[in-house]
């Protein structure tokens, strides 16, 4: 049987962060007001205050105070990343933590960037939890800091891998 490619692409969006990531991320944010893109409202992975889940489209709706952010991995992440930046710079996004992948060819890559100053390469593989059982992942993964307190992110996640100030590019490549 042939599984339709929307409920397979709906089910790989499904990586929930491990509860060790989520520990560093309320160390470094001292809470976190706003998941993003939560698996659900009654029963969420992310210990946020507030939850926008894929019904209330929460690339529409305002992003306020601390946010994680590890967004669906599909075709469209770079939406989320010109978001998040397009959130710090109005004032609403005070800080943000990222859970994505190293990437460094990808037009993401570039955008996250842009915003994030800090980042730390773990030092293994994340193995995410999702529906079934655990899933070990087959990327390289980082995670991102927009913020000013740099510090306070390098202590979280020094336990997690290398922490690294994303260069500053000298020449821009192509689109
Ligand atoms: C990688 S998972 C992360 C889940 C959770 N935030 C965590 O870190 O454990 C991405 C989540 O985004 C949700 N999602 C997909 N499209 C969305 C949208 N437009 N708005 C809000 N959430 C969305 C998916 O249902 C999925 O649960």
């Amino acid at each position: 049987m042939t599984v339709p490619s929307a409920l397979l692409s709906h089910r790989t969006d499904e990586h929930l962060t491990p509860r060790y990531i989520l520990d560093a991320v309320l160390e470094c944010l001292g809470g976190i007001d706003l998941d993003p893109c939560s698996n659900s409202r009654t029963c969420p992975n992310v210990p946020a205050a507030r939850h926008f889940t894929r019904g209330d489209d929460g690339l529409s709706q305002p992003w306020d105070g601390r946010v994680f952010l590890n967004p669906p991995f599909g075709r469209d992440v770079d939406r989320w990343f010109q978001k998040l930046t397009a959130e710090y710079c109005a004032g609403r996004t005070v800080a943000a933590v990222v859970l994505w992948k190293s990437a460094t060819e990808t037009r993401a890559w570039r955008i996250l960037t842009g915003s994030a100053d800090v980042v730390c390469f773990p030092a293994r593989r994340i193995d995410f939890e999702g529906d079934g059982p655990r899933t070990g992942s087959t990327f390289s993964p980082a995670l991102f800091y927009v913020g000013r307190e740099h510090t306070r992110f390098a202590r979280a996640f020094a336990p997690i891998g290398e922490i690294w100030v994303v260069p500053r590019r000298l020449v821009h490549a192509g689109p």
